[in-house]
């Protein structure tokens, strides 16, 4: 695969005028769900997500000289307190990206970064937290060479982002991301996450995605080692064709703007995602009673109502509730009646497609 358009070797710091970057990015949410990779992140099919607004990380990287560029020397604080639980993971992501941003080892790095969510609420700060760090290292890169593209910054930002967390390479960008080749979506590829290269009909404008924080304890299972169930899992080659068959679906209905087949295709990958952990070996369930109550609810209500709402789920208890502008006043007054009740110390988010980086 071609990487080596990724590999700075022109970069001068000469013109270095800042020592400290910032960036603002984003959670998402997937429509159609990645969930098996191969090595370096590279996903076993494509995914497609939602950009979220609400839910971001806020990243600065601060920079300073590193007399030992053979050592590498990070600093991680994490809401205003140094933090020496994420630096193995950050450490780990930095090794791994510095074949395509050697500059780095002249740099000792300070990442103070802080979620908008709180850090227990089951809402995984990865993809935000490595789009952020890698947004942070592309506007460093763009100071030693400024010659490089916008386009350029974005893609290489989220192929960086990628080798952190995969689902991270769709956050640099709004308000819907693919990732992972796929022959019927121009432009996309299996090392970053691209704009969804299609008109989105105005019925997916302000997009509402409300979060029902079910679960705010930490998984069972991270998601690195159920990746890496669907290795040998019995059903993974079927998944990864629906997988792609999915992708096509929801990128005609996004075009389209078919509510009801978006309803369809959405809640059938959440619930496949986590038919996969009960069906792999070891065997897993990541879902809560209450997290099954909050579907049933939902369903009663649509069907009732005939509203378009839905739901999805990421790998944990929590509910993620997607529905349209027009519709979210009966919504919300429904989820504030019916469903908070469910979730823990009634704690929800209100969230709605966003724009990406900042
Ligand atoms: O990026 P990771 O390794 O945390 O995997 C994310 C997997 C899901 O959230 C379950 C699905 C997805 O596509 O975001």
């Amino acid at each position: 695969m071609a990487t080596n358009e990724f590999i700075s070797t022109n970069f001068s710091t000469l013109g270095l005028t800042k020592t400290s970057f910032t960036c603002k990015a984003p959670s998402n949410i997937a429509l159609v769900k990645y969930w098996g990779k191969e090595k370096d992140q590279i996903p076993k099919n494509t995914s497609i997500s939602f950009t979220l607004s609400a839910c971001f990380t806020v990243t600065t990287l601060v920079i300073s000289e590193n007399k030992n560029p053979n050592n590498f020397e990070v600093e991680v604080i994490f809401e205003g307190k140094k933090n020496e639980d994420f630096k193995p993971k950050i450490s780990a992501f930095l090794e791994r990206i510095i074949t395509y941003c050697p500059y780095l080892k002249n740099y000792k790095l300070q990442i103070d970064t802080r979620n908008s969510f709180p850090h227990s609420s089951g809402i995984a700060s990865s993809a935000s937290g490595f789009a952020a760090i890698a947004h942070c290292i592309m506007q460093l890169e763009k100071q030693l060479n400024p010659n490089i593209t916008t386009k350029h910054f974005i893609k290489k930002a989220s192929f960086l982002a990628r080798l952190g967390s995969g689902s991270a390479s769709r956050s640099l960008e709004g308000e819907v991301v693919v990732w992972g080749n796929h022959p019927e979506i121009e432009g996309s590829s299996d090392l970053f996450g691209i704009k969804f290269p299609y008109k989105i009909h105005d019925n997916f404008k302000n997009y509402h995605d409300t979060i029902l924080l079910v679960d705010k304890d930490e998984k069972q299972v991270s998601s690195t080692i159920g990746h890496s169930l669907m290795q040998n899992h019995p059903f993974a080659k079927q998944r990864f064709v629906q997988a792609n068959e999915n992708s096509t679906a929801i990128k005609n209905i996004l075009q389209s703007g078919d509510l009801k087949e978006f309803i369809n295709i959405v809640e059938s990958e959440a619930l496949i995602l986590h038919a996969t952990m009960m069906t792999s070996n070891p065997y897993f369930i990541l879902m809560k009673p209450n997290t099954l109550k909050i579907i049933n609810k939902i369903w009663a209500f649509r069907k009732t109502t005939n509203l378009p709402i839905c739901f999805t789920l990421d790998a944990g208890a929590n509910v993620h509730i997607l529905f349209p502008e027009k519709d979210k006043i009966k919504i919300n007054e429904f989820i504030t009646k019916q469903l908070i009740q469910y979730c823990q110390n009634n704690s929800y988010i209100c969230d709605r497609i966003g724009l990406g980086t900042k």
